[in-house]
């Protein structure tokens, strides 16, 4: 495998695997470096999908994509890097000139809930600003079929669960506001013009990483979530995790979430995908739950972790978090019965898989002896 830089921040990633039949159908996917992005990459191109990255490496790696690529093998060739804000248009305007998409995700976009509190225009910018361009781009390039990164954020602290499709959209903060204004650009859009086939899809918790160990979650600074402050705790960069309230009324006081593999989320992405492709199907403006429909609580969580690090994770009772549920999960009927796609991982695999990542890559992907740091072993 060759990766080319062409000096003007677009990467051709090319593989030197003789597959003889090209894919069929190519996807712009927009945040492709990032946590999420970099993981449904690499399901995509297993698939036999051909994508192109744009991503302004805000918050993500480079080597992230270079890594999708070694462990694509020979998809790789299908796999190309542009280094892109889509707040800038005349630059996603220049990715659509130079290729025909038949559909995009839309990953790209800021995070972190209590940043978005802070910083609500830098949100409204990013998630708002950034995907009208995106969907000004698409629809003047006749490409009108999406799938959206939305958030169970969108429900905010919903009084009962297993939440459904159906529950109110009451979102808490900035962040969940962009993602349901987000939602209903995009029901809006449809209403408008029939043609936009478009998915939304609500991810609960995602954890765990691929189970190579070479692609996982990297944030920067100080993790705003559970699952990547544990793995930092075990790997000796911070000394305990605080668990956010113990008084909830819960199994053991603390708060229940559903967790779901990254894998499983990737997955989800192909699923969607291919309903977008099925012209047997109306599809309009829909959303989805992607979950596993269980509820896991803090301390579950980290004595699962614990299991399968082997490390003790020191805990110190804090105060809850403003703004946290209680209790949040998901029904993800709905996926299961309209996308096909049925989460297929527990919390056994996630921690697992965390914790594989989190052993090989302690400083993510910047760290020093970090096994693939120019992406060109294979494996
Ligand atoms: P991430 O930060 O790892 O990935 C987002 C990617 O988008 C990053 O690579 C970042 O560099 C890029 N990006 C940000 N702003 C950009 C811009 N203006 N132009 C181009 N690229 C930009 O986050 P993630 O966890 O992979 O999340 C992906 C998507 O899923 C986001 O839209 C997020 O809101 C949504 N989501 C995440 C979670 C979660 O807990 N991780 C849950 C629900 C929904
Ligand atoms: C999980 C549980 C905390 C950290 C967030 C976003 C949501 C979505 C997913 C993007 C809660 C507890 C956490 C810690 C703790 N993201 N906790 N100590 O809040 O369910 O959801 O990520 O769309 O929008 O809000 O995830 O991982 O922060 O918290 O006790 O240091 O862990 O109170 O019960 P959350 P989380």
């Amino acid at each position: 495998m060759a990766v080319n830089g062409t000096g003007n921040g677009a990467m051709a990633v090319n593989g030197t695997g003789n597959g003889t039949t090209g894919p069929s159908k190519t996807v712009l996917v927009t945040g492709g470096a990032g946590y999420i992005g970099s993981h449904a990459v690499l399901q995509l191109l297993a698939a036999g999908f051909r994508a192109v990255v744009v991503d302004s490496l805000g918050n993500s790696s480079e080597l992230a994509v270079r890594r999708v690529a070694a462990l694509a093998g020979e998809h790789a060739r299908n796999l190309s890097f542009h280094k892109v804000d889509i707040r800038d248009k005349d630059g996603l305007e220049k990715v659509f000139s130079s290729t025909r998409f038949d559909a995009v995700i839309h990953f790209a976009g800021l995070k972190a809930v209590g940043e978005s509190v802070q910083k609500p225009l830098l949100y409204y910018d990013h998630n708002i600003v950034g995907t009208i361009n995106l969907l000004e781009v698409m629809a003047a390039h006749g490409c009108k079929k999406l799938v959206f990164s939305s958030s169970a954020a969108v429900y905010g602290s919903p009084k009962n669960s297993p939440c459904t499709e159906e529950f109110p959209l009451t979102p808490h903060n900035p962040y969940g506001r962009t993602k349901l204004i987000a939602e209903e650009i995009c029901r809006d859009i449809y209403r408008s013009d029939p043609e936009w086939r478009i998915i939304l899809l609500r991810y609960f918790n995602p954890v765990g990483a691929h189970p190579s160990g070479y692609l996982g979650e990297d944030p920067r600074g100080t993790p705003n979530n559970l699952m990547p402050f544990v793995q930092q705790v075990a790997v000796g960069r911070r000394p305990s995790v605080t668990i956010f309230g113990n008084n909830y009324a819960t199994k053991d006081g603390t708060g229940v979430r559903d967790y779901i593999h990254v894998v499983d989320l990737a997955e989800g992405h192909v699923a969607a995908l291919r309903k977008l492709f099925d012209n047997s199907s109306n599809i309009g403006c829909e959303a989805y739950n992607l979950g596993t429909g269980k509820g896991t609580s803090v301390l579950e969580i980290v004595n699962e972790f614990e299991k399968a690090s082997g490390k003790k994770i020191p805990l110190v009772i804090g105060q809850r978090r403003p703004g946290d549920a209680e209790i949040l999960f998901s029904v993800a009927r709905k996926a299961e019965r309209e996308l096909n796609w049925k989460a297929k991982y527990g919390i056994t695999e996630m921690c697992r898989d965390q914790w594989n990542w989190a052993s090989k890559n302690p400083y993510g992907y910047e760290s020093p002896d970090s096994p693939k740091q120019n992406g060109s072993n294979s494996h």
